[in-house]
């Protein structure tokens, strides 16, 4: 793959997204890391430059258009046009159904489904301009086969396999792929912090039941990150990528 294609990764100081950044980062990819978390934020990304790695922090809220706007504006003219997004950051928590209040399902849609498109629709541009872009969207395994006490956050990662889903088809004659990960337990800070506010069991126990018994690392799906944006993947599209362990197999 080509090392000078500019990638975005939201939620990019954390977990995940801080996986794939780093994996970008050190292939020599000038990355753009956007999330909320200031402190995080500068720390990785001073890590990043210091070995070398051309990397670009921006404090973003995904669920706000100006926001996404003004630091896309910013990563073109500090890095260059946009080739590659992997739009991860989203948020979890776990609440009954029955206590999902209008708010808080308001939010969940605005940061994990409507933040995608924030961050997909304002970097096409560039793509379809190049004749060249890879979308990779973060879903989830809830949406795959549902999960208790996150009804709101199922339906918001369905409703990111359904718009990966739709984009593949209609980007396709652009030289655009557009390809959805949905992990199921990933250690990361969100996984721990579910473990200890007691609404997802501890990441051993649930190893138990994965067919490769361990949780898996951001690294795992950084890998499949880098396959989505290869050249070699420029015939696959619409997919769902499960990087998962065989904890779903659908
Ligand atoms: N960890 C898992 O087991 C797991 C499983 C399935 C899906 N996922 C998905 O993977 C993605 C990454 O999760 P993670 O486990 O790395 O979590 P994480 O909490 O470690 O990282 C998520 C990052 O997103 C950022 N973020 C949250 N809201 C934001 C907003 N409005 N604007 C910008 N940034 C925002 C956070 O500050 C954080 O840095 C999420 O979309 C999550 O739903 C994770």
């Amino acid at each position: 793959m080509e090392a000078n294609r500019v990638v975005v990764v939201t939620g990019g100081a954390s977990g995940i997204g801080l996986g794939v950044v780093r994996l970008f980062a050190r292939k020599g990819h000038p990355v753009a890391m956007l999330d909320l978390q200031d402190e995080a934020l500068e720390r990785e990304s001073a890590a990043l430059q210091s070995e070398g790695a051309r990397v670009l922090a921006r404090r973003v809220d995904v669920s706000d258009r100006d926001d996404v706007e003004t630091a896309y504006s910013a990563i073109r003219s500090e890095l260059g046009p946009i080739a590659i997004v992997v739009a991860n950051a989203g948020i979890s928590e776990g609440v009954r159904f029955l206590d999902v209040d209008q708010p808080t399902w308001q939010r969940m849609i605005d940061i994990n489904l409507t933040g995608v498109f924030h961050t997909v629709q304002a970097a096409l541009p560039d793509m379809v301009a190049a004749k060249w872009g890879r979308v990779i969207t973060i879903s989830s395994h809830a949406a795959q086969s549902g999960a208790s006490d996150r009804a709101h956050y199922s339906a918001a990662k369905g409703g990111v396999i359904g718009l990966t889903r739709a984009l593949a088809r209609e980007f396709a004659a652009d030289g655009i792929t557009v390809n959805t990960i949905p992990p199921s337990v990933v250690a990361t800070p969100m996984a721990e912090q579910g473990v200890a506010a007691g609404t997802f069991p501890p990441l051993d126990v649930i190893a138990q039941h994965i067919p490769i018994p361990r949780p898996g690392t951001p690294e795992d799906i950084a890998a499949a990150c880098e396959y989505l944006a290869s050249d070699g993947a420029s015939y696959v599209t619409g997919q769902v990528l499960a990087v998962n362990g065989g904890m779903f197999i659908g």
